[in-house]
């Protein structure tokens, strides 16, 4: 019995060292906690807003109208990165159905959130995992070539 241990232990300590060495925090905590998402949030509906070609999208919509929907984005992305924020907007499919947003909307929105998050000097790893967040959502957003 006692060299059983004497045989583990090594392995445990091991497990456990690597465990604490390699463990990640959440994405939302590399970026930087809440204020840092929200920042982001803002800098990009900013950039999606007053964008030539994306502004028509928000033509006609309230200022509270557009805090909801920023509120709503801050914590969709707070929450699909780890963080302790609840989402309680609806799907994306739902909140997009009907606005004909194109493959080439996609595009200038995706260009918009790297030139947000070169801005605020995110680094590759964490602008690579934030994309592959987003890039998840297209299928439910995008409706028409
Ligand atoms: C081409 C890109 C996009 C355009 C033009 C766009 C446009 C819009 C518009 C106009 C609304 C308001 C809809 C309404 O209340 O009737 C909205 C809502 C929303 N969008 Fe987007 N969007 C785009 C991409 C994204 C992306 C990439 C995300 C994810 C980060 C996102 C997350 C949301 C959320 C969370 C809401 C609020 C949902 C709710 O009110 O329940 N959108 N979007």
């Amino acid at each position: 019995m006692k060299k059983i241990v004497k045989l583990f232990l090594p392995v445990l300590l091991i497990l456990v060292i690597n465990e604490q060495t390699f463990a990640q925090e959440s994405l939302y905590k590399r970026l930087g906690g809440y204020d840092a998402v929200a920042a982001v949030t803002d800098d990009f509906i900013t950039r999606l807003a007053t964008h030539k070609d994306l502004s028509r999208f928000f033509t006609g919509a309230s200022d509270d109208t557009k805090k909801r929907i920023r509120q709503h984005i801050v914590d969709f992305l707070c929450n699909g990165a780890g963080g302790p924020c609840a989402y309680i907007g609806r799907t994306m499919k739902d909140a997009h159905k009907g606005l004909k947003i194109s493959e080439n909307d996609w595009k200038i929105t995706a260009g918009l959130l790297v030139e947000t998050l070169n801005k605020f000097m995110v680094p590759q790893k964490e602008q690579n995992e934030l994309l592959a967040i987003v890039s998840s959502l297209k299928k439910d957003i995008v409706e028409v070539n």
